[in-house]
């Protein structure tokens, strides 16, 4: 199929695919075929002299129905420490051979990590500030939360050590939709924890889903309404993703009638992008909306797209280290999920084997990765793509811009950044697969984790 003709057909079918965040997902990779060494990544990282840090939480208090993220919920406490020791460890060691290079961001993904104490934080800021000592005066900071896992003194401590930006599910405002969504706590808690974020941070990040069990029209803009009304630096509105084995693919399966189709979705995403406009936010992505003017809200995403390297840390973290993309393995079956993080918090720091699992990318997918997150972003540079891969964007990716542009999905009047069109940014998880490979394609299509 021609590129037009891929656009147009599922434009017309209103597909809604998921959200694309980075290119290739972890459903591509497969155990290398040796174990990657320190030296293999570091010799990648030496390209630039940035780094962007994640370290994963994989803790959470119980498991909505619609989420497959990698994480466990059983055996917190000592799991918790066991893993937090581990994680101390891998931060010093990695310093050793990255640590000259100046921070960009630091950012504490799950899971749930404001479930680890103030202790545990403590001990993870200090092996930071000593093993990671430069850092951008800008440097971002972010810790991920939970309404009902926080108290103020945790938000004070996380404060005090430095963090600048915290980004938090809240989902819905109206119990019987959260009470569907498995989340255990009531609007009060809610309000109140938005309340004690906005208080303390300068930039906070909301999160709401719109599609879940039961949620009308009406009840999802009264849900946005009253996040809105904190007036949050950020809100990212994600549309529901139901995958198999989860409750809610049960429960939409018994009751479709409950459920959005994808084009009552792409109905409401219309709805949504009309009223954070009329509310002052900018759309920095398919998801974000920002109030903050200038540069864009979450910099780790930028700064990865643009090329400092990502180093991830803890299991199911990603790495992204120029060729080398990489994670330890992952699962949502929590028994095999608790197994891989045990195994890590196990292990001792290995320099000849940082990670047996992951994908080489050729010169080919460094491309399409850029042109892909670039243009999801609105932020693709004619000039930086011939400054990086030596050859024209036309030269390499002519025909997809011809249909992105026929079917005004782009606008390249500005002469050097293709800026997406209103339209562009809606259907921006369909133009994202088209960049694509047919190997790509295959390996995701092949990967049996749900
Ligand atoms: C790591 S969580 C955020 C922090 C915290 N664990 C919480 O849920 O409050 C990541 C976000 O991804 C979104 N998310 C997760 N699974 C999703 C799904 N199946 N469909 C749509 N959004 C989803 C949720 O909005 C969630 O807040
Ligand atoms: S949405 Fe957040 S709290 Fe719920 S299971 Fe996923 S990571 Fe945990």
């Amino acid at each position: 199929m021609d590129r037009l003709e891929f656009l147009r057909t599922k434009i017309e079918k209103k597909e809604l695919p998921t959200y694309v965040y980075g290119y290739p997902s972890k459903r591509a990779y497969r155990a290398f075929p040796q174990p990657l060494r320190i030296t293999d990544v570091v010799e990648q990282a030496n390209r630039s002299k940035q780094i962007n840090i994640y370290i994963h939480i994989p803790f959470c208090r119980y498991r909505c129905t619609y989420c497959t993220l990698f994480l466990t919920t059983r055996n917190r406490a000592a799991t918790q420490e066991a893993y937090v020791g581990r994680l101390v460890e891998h931060i010093a060691r990695y310093g050793e051979y990255l640590g000259d290079r100046e921070v960009v961001s630091i950012y504490f993904g799950g899971g749930t990590p404001t479930l680890l104490t103030q202790h545990q934080f403590g001990a993870l800021f200090a092996v930071l500030d000593v093993a990671f000592p430069k850092r951008n005066r800008r440097c971002e900071i972010t810790v991920e939360a939970a309404p009902d896992c926080f108290d103020n003194s945790l938000l004070d401590c996380l404060k005090t050590l430095g963090v600048n930006r915290m980004s938090m599910g809240i989902q819905s405002m109206v119990p019987g939709e959260l009470a569907h969504s498995g989340r255990p706590y009531s609007i009060e808690i809610a309000n109140a924890a938005i309340e004690a974020l906005i208080e303390r941070f300068s930039h906070v990040n909301l999160d709401l889903i719109y599609g879940l069990r039961g949620q009308t029209r009406n009840s999802w803009i009264f849900s946005l309404g009253r996040a809105l009304d904190y007036e949050p630096q950020t809100i990212s509105l994600y549309p529901v993703v139901v995958r198999p084995m989860t409750n809610v693919a049960t429960s939409k399966r018994l009751n479709p009638e409950l459920f959005f189709s994808e084009a009552e979705k792409y109905e409401v995403y219309d709805q949504n992008v009309a009223l954070m406009a009329s509310k002052g936010y900018r759309q920095e992505s398919f998801i974000r909306f920002t109030r903050i003017t200038g540069d864009h809200a979450y910099r780790q995403e930028v700064s990865d797209f643009e090329g400092t390297p990502l180093l991830g840390l803890g299991a199911g973290a990603r790495s992204y280290l120029g060729q080398y993309h990489y994670s330890t393995d992952y699962a949502v079956d929590w028994k095999v999920a608790s197994r891989i993080i045990n195994a890590f918090s196990d292990r001792p720091f290995d320099p000849k084997a940082i990670a047996s699992h992951g994908i080489k990318l050729m010169p080919d997918d460094l491309a399409r990765r850029y042109v892909l997150l670039g243009l999801t972003l609105s932020v693709l540079s004619r000039k930086n793509y011939a400054a990086i891969f030596g050859r024209t964007l036309t030269d390499d990716f002519g025909e997809e811009l011809k249909a992105l542009e026929s079917l005004q999905l782009i606008n390249l009047a500005d002469g050097d950044v293709c800026q997406l069109t209103q339209e562009g940014f809606k259907y921006s998880s369909i133009l994202a697969r088209m960049f694509y490979s047919n190997t790509m394609v295959t390996l995701e299509e092949q990967c049996q984790v749900a």
